[in-house]
């Protein structure tokens, strides 16, 4: 999962990192095995991952009943459609929660996916450690 989230980070995300090892370091931070194995730990945190012949082909987190806190597809794996069944299931687990509403905070590089997926902005983009990142709901 760390590998992953790293290498979705490091490659797919340039648009919004612009490769400044600063910025990069930050984000990457808490995405080693070490800080995912914390994750585990956080009962507020509920971990998917998207397998494809038995490799982890993306990775999501739900953090508390409504907001979907990672979702990350490896770039061999990308535009396979797995990020698009990935997110239905974290829709779903959402709306088996009794929320009637999901939120999230997307990067540049995600937001069409998401648009795309009917989300929308959910307020204007907002500066995280340099990066511009987007606020955004679904009804669900
Ligand atoms: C955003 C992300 C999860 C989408 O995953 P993906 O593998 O590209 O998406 P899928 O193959 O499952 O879905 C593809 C669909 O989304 C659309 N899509 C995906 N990324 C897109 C993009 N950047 N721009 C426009 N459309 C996009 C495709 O057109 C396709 O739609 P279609 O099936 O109707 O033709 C992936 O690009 C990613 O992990 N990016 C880096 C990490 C990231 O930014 N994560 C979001 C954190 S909030």
């Amino acid at each position: 999962m760390s590998a992953v989230l790293t290498a979705s980070i490091r490659d797919l995300c340039t648009a919004d990192h612009r490769n400044d090892p600063t910025i990069l370091a930050g984000w990457l931070r808490n995405k080693t095995p070490e800080m995912v194995l914390q994750m585990f730990d956080n009962p507020n945190a509920q971990l998917f991952v998207a397998e494809h012949d038995g490799m982890i082909a993306a990775v999501g987190c739900l953090n508390g009943g409504d907001e979907i806190g990672l979702n990350y597809v490896d770039p061999a794996h990308r535009f396979s459609g797995v990020s698009k069944a990935l997110l239905a299931a974290l829709e779903d687990r959402i709306r088996q929660s009794g929320a009637t509403r999901a939120r999230l905070t997307s990067t540049g590089t995600a937001r069409r996916f998401y648009l795309a997926s009917g989300w929308h902005d959910a307020g204007p983009g907002e500066d995280d450690r340099g990066m511009l990142c987007y606020p955004m709901e679904k009804s669900l």
